[in-house]
């Protein structure tokens, strides 16, 4: 069982897609642990993607998730990392293929929609970055049985 962070980026708040986007993640047998909206910071911003820090996008990916609130979710399931990458699809919404919610609902490749970490030990870090340990909700899914056995 793997739990991952993922964001609704500014543009799908702006665009009115997290219900759809969020109903991706339920339908595919995720489940949710945490979610709360989040006016990033600078700090947050660059501690989140301090990987890509001196990359030739960096200072308009932090402009891009700075500018208005994101939805945090922490998402748990079996492989939920790779599970949720795959749901997400590439990076480049040109080049996303159909079915995934880059490929349906996006064209760009910087103003992209949603996050997701892109590892456990990223899932471990950038959930434990976003949340505390109190907001996190490790609830029983009445379901479970009909869903992963
Ligand atoms: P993310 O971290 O947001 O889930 O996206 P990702 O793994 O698919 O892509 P990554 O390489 O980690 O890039 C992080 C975010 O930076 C922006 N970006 N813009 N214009 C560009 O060349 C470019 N490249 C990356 C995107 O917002 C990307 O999701
Ligand atoms: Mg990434």
């Amino acid at each position: 069982m793997q739990t991952t962070l993922i964001l609704l980026k500014p543009d799908c708040v702006q665009r009115g897609l997290c219900g759809r986007t969020i109903d991706r993640f339920e339908r595919k047998g995720l489940k949710i642990v945490a979610a709360k909206l989040v006016q990033v910071t600078e700090e947050l911003a660059r501690r989140h993607y301090a990987e890509h820090e001196g990359k030739p996008f960096f200072d308009r990916l932090l402009r891009f998730i700075t500018a208005t609130p994101v939805w945090a979710l922490a998402i748990r399931g079996p492989e939920a990392v790779t599970v949720c990458r795959n749901l997400i699809g590439a990076t480049d919404g040109k080049q996303a293929a159909p079915g995934t919610l880059r490929g349906d609902f996006g064209i760009s490749k910087s103003t992209n929609l949603v996050h997701g970490s892109d590892s456990p030990q990223s899932a471990e870090r950038e959930v434990a970055l976003w949340f505390d340990a109190s907001e996190l909700h490790d609830w029983d899914r009445t379901l479970e049985s009909w869903i992963d056995p």
